[in-house]
């Protein structure tokens, strides 16, 4: 997870966290609105079903009470009627009573049981409908039973607005007293039974909605648990992903602010701290970057550092030396004139005189060393075929006669050269060669001679020029130093020989380099820009024909 993490970009982490963040939500949603459908629907089941069933019960059996009482007091009128005329002391039959009574006055009575029995007829109908909704297939037994009793409060029902238009007939068609009678109390008798079946049918109806309003109810708290559980889980999720994801951009972050500060403060280290930060994103190729510029900058600074420390060298070498230079002059004549002086006259002095005159000639030599490297005049290049021009400093150049010399000149190169400065180049490689090969504390292994080769070959656009001896090596400890100034192993030397090498191969737009140090010898490989094809005629001299 970190390892692709480190592959990403900051803009691909916050996409990538965003994302996440907004299928969580979605999820969430998700979740919220199926829960919502299945408590809609069973609120729904609830309201259509069980409520308008009962309500519309309800409402019938106050109608068919409505009713039976509007209808019984058109009947009780009509037995008021009676009941006078009964005092007046005459006997009438129902056509004279009704005939006696104010005119409209059953009117108003016939017109409010018409209202009821519309209204019962109504209700009975959206009972009828609410149970058609619901159990109208009549597929299941459930739905055949409620049916089959849907049915048995409808006819009740009907034998109330039956019994009702019954009686109402009978006033209207002036029937006798007892069928009227008759006809009310049969009403009354199908009223209650309605009654009954109808009370306790919302009895059980109810029963079961309260169950239905439970189940409803249970419904909603587990949804409500369920949300409150997933909006719990989806901030954690959302918070870790949150936290992994700035912690992933912010430590990278605060460790480059800490590295940078520390190396503002001096300590060239600090860039280092952050070797082990492997992101890839923007901040990495911060870290890369800083990393490479502190790095540049302490080479540089080093650098520098030595410079200064060379150029004031080199300034105080050279004053002392030309100061030497006018004195060991004088010591030289001085001990030509004594060995003149006293030569023949058996003083026994000549080999101590010898001495003295190698003395100042080594003083020279060194002299002539420091000059050497601390000179900066104009280099004057000339182009030389570099095979002759190698073989011939080699032939007047004189080593000591214990080491053999082998040319392999085969470059067959042209290149542009200060002779005189790059014979340098080849003296000090020779003579460093030949003084650790015949160094008193070394002796040649069995069977090995004491071998310079000297190897020039093509190489591109190189002369590759090769020193290899079959001395003792360079130690190990000596290696990084040796061309460093004023490092020597030797009791003589100085250790100029390879800088002023490097600097002059360095002016000649070349490399120089140990290529192989061991028991077995040292090579040294010079590295110089051939001469390019087409201007291999002297520079120089082609320039003095124009002018
Ligand atoms: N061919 C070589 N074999 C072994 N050691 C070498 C060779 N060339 C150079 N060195 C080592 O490098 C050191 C530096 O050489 P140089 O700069 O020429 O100074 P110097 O010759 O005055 O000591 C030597 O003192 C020696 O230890
Ligand atoms: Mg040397």
């Amino acid at each position: 997870m970190n390892r692709l993490f480190g592959r990403m970009t900051i803009r691909q982490k916050l996409q990538l966290g965003f994302g996440a963040l907004i299928l969580l939500v979605m999820s969430l949603a998700g979740i919220t609105v199926r829960n919502n459908l299945a408590v809609r629907q069973d609120y729904q089941l609830l309201a259509d079903d069980s409520f308008t069933g009962v309500r519309s019960l309800a409402q019938a059996e106050l109608k068919a009470a409505r009713t039976v009482e509007s209808t019984s007091e058109m009947v009780h009128i009509v037995l008021q009627a009676y009941s006078n005329a009964l005092e007046a002391g005459g006997g009438a039959d129902t056509a004279t009573l009704i005939a006696h009574l104010e005119p409209g006055e059953l009117d108003a009575v016939k017109a409010e049981i018409k209202e009821q029995q519309d209204g019962l007829r109504q209700y009975l109908q959206e009972f009828s409908g609410a149970t058609d909704k619901f159990h109208g297939a009549g597929t299941t037994a459930d739905d055949k039973a409620a049916l089959t009793e849907r049915d048995g409060i409808l006819a009740e029902g009907k034998a109330i607005l039956d019994a009702s238009a019954g009686a109402v007939a009978l006033i209207d068609a002036r029937a006798d007293l007892p069928s009227i009678l008759a006809g009310n109390e049969k009403m009354e008798e199908v009223d209650s039974a309605f009654f009954w079946t109808v009370d306790a049918k919302i009895a059980e109806r109810t029963a079961e909605l309260s169950e239905r309003r439970d189940s409803t109810e249970g419904l909603i708290n587990k949804s409500t648990e369920t949300l409150l559980g997933f909006a719990a889980l989806a901030i954690l999720i959302g918070l870790g992903v949150g936290l992994f994801i700035a912690d992933q951009i912010a430590t990278p972050v605060s460790r480059l602010r800490d590295a940078v500060m520390k190396f503002g403060a001096g300590d060239v280290g600090a860039a280092e701290s952050l070797a082990d930060v492997k992101s890839t994103d923007e901040v990495g190729d911060l870290v890369v970057a800083f990393r490479k510029m502190a790095t540049d900058l302490e080479t540089a600074n080093t650098k520098l550092a030595r410079n200064q420390r060379l150029s004031m060298l080199g300034q105080v070498a050279g004053t002392v030396s030309h100061e030497l230079r006018n004195p060991l002059g004088a010591i030289r004549v001085s001990l030509a004139v004594f060995r003149k002086l006293c030569s023949g006259k058996g003083l026994g002095i000549e080999r101590s005189l010898e001495r003295a005159e190698r003395s100042v000639s080594r003083c020279d030599g060194i002299i002539a060393d420091l000059l050497e490297y601390t000179r900066s005049r104009d280099m004057t290049r000339l182009p030389v075929a570099f095979d002759a021009w190698v073989g011939a400093l080699l032939d007047e150049h004189a080593l000591p006669p214990a080491v053999t010399v082998r040319r392999e000149l085969a470059s067959g190169y042209t290149v542009a050269i200060d002779g005189d400065r790059f014979r340098q180049i080849l003296i000090n490689l020779l003579d460093n060669a030949a003084q650790a090969m015949t160094d008193a504390g070394w002796t040649p292994p069995a069977g090995r001679e004491r071998t310079i080769t000297v190897r020039t070959e093509a190489a591109g656009p190189h002369c590759r020029l090769s020193v290899i001896d079959t001395g003792p090596g360079i130690p190990a400890d000596a290696l990084p130093k040796i061309f460093e100034p004023l490092f020597t192993t030797k009791s003589f030397g100085v250790g100029l020989g390879l800088p002023t090498v490097q600097k002059i191969v360095e002016q000649h737009g070349g490399t120089i380099d140990v290529a192989r140090t061991g028991p077995e010898g040292t090579e040294f490989v010079v590295w110089i820009p051939r001469q390019p094809a087409g201007q291999e005629q002297p520079a120089e001299s082609a320039a003095q024909h124009a002018a």
